[in-house]
């Protein structure tokens, strides 16, 4: 069985843990600092198996050797945002605890591929891979496929049509600067600004820009969780079955869009290696300017992290 390795067992690492069970192919580990947290959370999902009739073994702990022989670590560990608080004002936290916990943990599984949901996302990817000193195929961030199921599921509320039927690609930066392509999304391979009259289309964009915020507001303590979880999910299953599934993740730059060491979002294909491959689309030039930005505002974030950390 492989194993997947999760750092953070709050809202969003148990809850990939229990998607990730619900597929069945892989063996999961919680780890958490708080004490007891990640065993009680591993043993009451265990417990669950037998009721859906799958066998994965899910184990919790405090100690990174726990993870020991991980084909796959995801990195969620960090403190959430809270209402009016900015991705950005969680760097410097984070990035002690994504630091350690990336560190650590290739200890014990020096092959492993990392998965990053801990925002700000882009940077947490980026000091990831500069900390452990892996190749960019290794570490790879979760945002693009979350921010694309959102304006999905945003495009199927308006057209009553199947979310499977939907085509949606929103890349960039995992901030409010993200970029949906309305140009290349489609429904059942019709174009979304041929299926959706264009004040509405641009209602959705802007709803998906602001779909985190929006989520955080509701709940008013803690972010969104389900979808995120789904997302990172989905990444690992690709992965460890070798699917070569092209979606939207945070990848390391070295040239692609004519950008450099960064993280960004742009699509992939995700491997048995890991980020096999980016894929370039052809933007025009409203698409490139809007890129621009966001690629702007997260180079931003990467310089305000040389400030915080040593790498
Ligand atoms: N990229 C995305 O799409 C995405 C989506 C959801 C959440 N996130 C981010 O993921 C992070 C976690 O979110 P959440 O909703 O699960 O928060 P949460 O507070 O529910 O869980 C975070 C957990 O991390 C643990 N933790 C803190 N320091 C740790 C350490 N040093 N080692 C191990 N565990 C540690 C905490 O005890 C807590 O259980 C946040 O940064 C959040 O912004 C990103």
């Amino acid at each position: 069985m492989n194993k997947i390795s999760i750092i953070g067992a709050g809202m969003t690492g148990a809850t990939t843990a229990h998607w990730l069970a619900e597929r069945e192919f892989a063996d999961i580990v919680l780890v958490d600092v708080v004490e007891g947290m990640p065993q009680g959370k591993a043993l009451d999902m265990l417990e669950a198996m037998p009721i859906i009739g799958k066998d994965a073994e899910i184990v919790g702990s405090n100690d990174y050797a726990a993870t020991k022989g991980s084909d796959i670590i995801v990195i969620t560990a960090g403190i959430a945002r809270k209402p009016g608080m900015s991705r950005d004002d969680l760097l410097k936290t984070n990035a002690g605890i994504v630091g350690t916990a990336a560190t650590e943990t290739l200890k014990y599984s020096p092959d492993a591929i990392f998965i990053v949901l801990t925002n700000p996302l882009d940077t947490m990817a980026y000091l990831t891979m500069k900390m452990t000193g892996l190749p960019r195929e290794r570490v790879i961030g979760q945002a693009g496929i979350l921010d694309s199921a959102r304006m999905r599921a945003f495009v199927a509320l308006e057209t009553g049509v199947s979310v499977e039927n939907i085509n949606c690609y929103v890349l960039g930066g995992h901030g409010d600067e993200m970029v949906p392509l309305t140009r290349h999304s489609n429904i059942a391979g019709v174009p979304l600004r041929e299926y959706i009259p264009a004040d509405k289309l641009d209602a959705i964009v802007a709803r998906t820009r602001k779909g985190g915020g929006e989520i955080v507001n509701l709940l008013k303590t803690g972010s969104a969780y389900y979808a995120p979880a789904a997302a990172c999910a989905q990444m690992a299953e690709a992965i460890l079955k070798d699917k070569n599934l092209i979606v939207p993740c945070a990848a390391y730059m070295n040239g692609e869009y004519g950008l450099n060491d960064m993280y960004f979002g742009v699509p992939v294909m995700l491997g048995r290696t890991g980020m096999k491959k980016i894929i370039e689309y052809k933007l025009d030039e409203d698409e490139k300017a809007t890129f621009d930005k966001s690629a702007a505002a997260v180079k931003e974030t990467h310089e305000a992290l040389k400030n915080v950390v040593e790498f």
